[in-house]
């Protein structure tokens, strides 16, 4: 099968991240139907991706010849990863090559390369070779075998991660347990919700329209597509050899934000509570900066080596800052998808308004709390507060959801 007119970049499709039902075939080609495509996000890639080709055309050659594409997705690298990947072609037939200027991303790159793949299996693998090929073999079984989406693992028999430091283990278990908690429905049917690595059919992610952020794909898949079952295949990550990782702490950022925005925009199947978790962490962290605000503003104040101020005096100024502070933090981030829809400036005075007496409720709640648990059930002044803290903190959440930023009455 030639797939290529020799040394033609494929057009990049543009409009809403939906990948259509059937192949697309505006390519007049022989072979309509091929069975498995793979697509290789790079970006900055020119030393890695042709042996990433070489081997991954060996072992499809081997395994389905003449039946799968690699489709080669490149944003444009400044080392032109994409024109390397296209002098290839002529030496892979099956290799398609993408080259993106106007757009950017990993999961955007890995949908626009579906998108106009031709495949009954959609598939991603990284270009860094960081992603053992031969994994490849059994995932596709996995597939054969009625399994609607395959994925490698890191976290089951056979998995791992060859070299990691404690830190980046660490911050790649945190961000699960972190995704478990605020997206249980989708984060807790896999292993590894992480993994780059994996293929779907593509009936399953069709006619859906896929909204990512960053780095994580499969969640997107998971969250908005229509899979049922699932196959894992243990896989160790490799260590790079050439070019380096394009991960910094932005991709942690995006991914929280894709955790959140998957949460509001989708219907959480088999949810027994509908308490929202996510939101009320997010609160919590405010609710925190809060804590440090009172006590800076405290300190400066009233402490005998500042202005010292008289003691109440300094309190009440200092709580209030902390609950602006609060509020503005609320506004922007905890309830970012409410006041976005509500911005203007009587709107958000009157949310402040809220906001403030609701705390201020809170307060109060906080003080009779810790005298009845201090002097009825628990004579330890510190456990009577957390308690007093911990109810005083869900009245400030539950009451401001339902009064200052009301979900319900917008959309
Ligand atoms: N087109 C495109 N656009 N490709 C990109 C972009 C981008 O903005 N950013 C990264 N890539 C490509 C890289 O060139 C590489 O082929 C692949 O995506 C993965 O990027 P790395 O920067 O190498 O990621 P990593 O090795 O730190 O992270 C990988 O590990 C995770 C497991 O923890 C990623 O593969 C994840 O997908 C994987 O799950
Ligand atoms: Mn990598």
């Amino acid at each position: 099968m030639n797939v290529n007119s020799l040394n033609t970049l494929l057009k990049v499709p543009t409009g809403k991240l939906e990948i259509p039902e059937s192949p697309s075939n505006n390519r007049t080609t022989v072979n309509e139907n091929i069975h498995f495509s793979l697509v290789i996000p790079t970006y900055q890639e020119c030393d890695n991706v042709r042996s990433v080709v070489r081997i991954l055309s060996e072992l499809l050659d081997e395994f389905i010849p003449e039946n799968y594409e690699l489709i080669v997705v490149d944003d444009d690298s400044p080392d032109r990863t994409w024109e390397v990947a296209r002098s290839l072609i002529a030496e892979y037939p099956n290799l398609r090559v993408m080259r993106r200027q106007e757009e950017r991303g990993l999961s955007s790159a890995v949908i626009r390369g579906w998108q106009v793949a031709r495949g009954r299996v959609l598939g991603v693998i990284d270009g860094d070779l960081q992603h053992p090929p031969e994994v490849l073999a059994q995932l596709l079984r996995g597939i054969e075998k009625g399994a609607d989406l395959a994925v490698a693992s890191r976290h089951v028999e056979g998995g791992g991660v060859s070299s990691w430091s404690a830190v980046r283990r660490f911050l790649s278990r945190g961000a699960q347990t972190l995704g478990l908690i605020i997206l249980p429905g989708v984060l807790g049917r896999v292993s590894d919700p992480m993994s780059g690595y994996f293929m779907v059919r593509r009936s399953c992610v069709a006619g859906v329209t896929l909204n990512p952020v960053g780095y994580k794909i499969l969640l997107e898949v998971i969250g908005r597509g229509n899979v049922g079952e699932i196959a894992e295949v243990g896989y160790v990550f490799c260590e790079r050899k050439e070019g380096e990782s394009k991960v910094t702490w932005k991709q942690y950022v995006e991914y929280l934000h894709h955790l959140l925005r998957l949460r509001l925009t989708t219907k959480q199947v088999g949810q027994k509570s509908s308490f929202p978790i996510g939101r009320f962490l997010r609160f919590g962290l405010v609710g925190l900066s809060g804590v440090f605000v009172d006590m800076a503003i405290l300190y400066l104040l009233s402490d005998p080596t500042t202005l010292a101020l008289p003691l109440t005096r300094s309190k009440i100024i200092a709580g209030e800052i902390a609950i602006f502070n609060n509020f503005l933090w609320n506004d922007a981030w905890t309830f970012a998808d409410v006041s976005q829809r509500q911005q203007e400036w009587h709107h958000r005075l009157k949310r402040l308004l809220k906001f403030n007496i609701i705390c201020l409720a809170g307060l109060a709640i906080n003080v009779l709390v810790l005298n009845l648990v201090f002097n009825f059930v628990i004579p330890n002044r510190y456990i009577a507060n957390l308690i007093a803290i911990a109810v005083a903190t869900v009245w400030n959440f539950w009451v401001n959801l339902k009064l200052s930023w009301r979900v319900t009455d917008v959309k």
